[in-house]
C-alpha cells in the first residue's frame, strides 16, 4: 500500500526521510566545526558535482572564513542504484597544490568516488585534503578512506533529494526521501 507523502521516481515508492529542519541543524553543525578548525586559514572547497550542489551552497554560506570553491563532476553510479566502481573524474586540470582542500560531497557509500578523488589530489600535493558529507553509509564502506566531517549516518537503503538522484530524478527534492524495499 502506498504509504502518506511517498512518491514515486521512476519505477521506485520513496517516503520521507530526513527533514528541512534537520538537514539545517546538521549543515549548521559541520559548518561551524569547519569554522572552528579551519580559524586562520583559507580552505578551497572543492565540489563535487552533481549531487553536492544544494550541500555545499548552504554549507558554504555559513562559512565565516576566507575561502575559495572550485567545482569538478565525478560520476560512478550510471543509471542504476549501485555504484558500478568505474569513477570518471572531470575538471580537476587546475593544480591544487598547497592548498587546504576540503572536498564537499552529498554521499560517502562504498567510497570509490573518494578514494579516486584523493589519489588524483594528493599527487598535486595539497597542504592538507579533508572531505566533507552530508550522508554516509559507513557500513557500506569498501575504501580505506577518512572523512573527517560527517553529517548523518545513514542505512544502507537508496537515498534521494538534497542532490541525490535515482538515474538523474528526484535531485530538486528540498527534503531527503528513502527507498527501502518490500519485506
Ligand atoms: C554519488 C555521490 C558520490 C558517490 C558516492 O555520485 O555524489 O560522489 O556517488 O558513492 P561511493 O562512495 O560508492 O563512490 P554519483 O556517481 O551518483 O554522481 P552524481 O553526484 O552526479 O549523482
Amino acid at each position: 500500500m502506498r504509504k502518506a507523502n511517498s512518491i514515486n521516481i521512476h519505477d521506485k515508492i520513496f517516503t520521507p526521510y530526513i527533514s528541512r529542519e534537520e538537514i539545517s541543524r546538521t549543515v549548521s553543525s559541520i559548518a561551524a566545526k569547519i569554522n572552528s578548525d579551519y580559524f586562520g586559514r583559507e580552505p578551497l572547497f572543492l565540489i563535487v558535482l552533481k549531487g553536492a550542489v544544494f550541500f555545499a551552497a548552504d554549507l558554504l554560506r555559513e562559512i565565516a572564513l576566507d575561502c575559495e570553491m572550485r567545482m569538478i563532476e565525478a560520476k560512478s553510479y550510471g543509471m542504476g542504484m549501485v555504484s558500478n566502481g568505474d569513477v570518471k573524474i572531470t575538471g580537476l586540470e587546475e593544480n591544487l597544490g598547497g592548498k587546504d582542500i576540503i572536498v564537499i560531497e552529498d554521499i560517502v557509500d562504498t567510497g570509490h568516488t573518494l578514494e579516486a578523488l584523493t589519489k588524483k589530489l594528493l599527487l598535486q600535493n595539497p597542504k592538507s585534503l579533508e572531505c566533507a558529507c552530508f550522508l554516509s553509509k559507513t557500513s557500506q564502506r569498501e575504501a580505506a578512506i577518512n572523512v573527517k566531517y560527517i553529517g548523518l549516518e545513514t542505512e544502507p537503503a537508496f537515498v534521494i533529494g538534497y542532490g541525490l538522484d535515482y538515474a538523474e530524478k528526484g535531485r530538486h527534492l528540498p527534503e531527503i526521501y528513502i527507498h527501502r524495499q518490500e519485506a
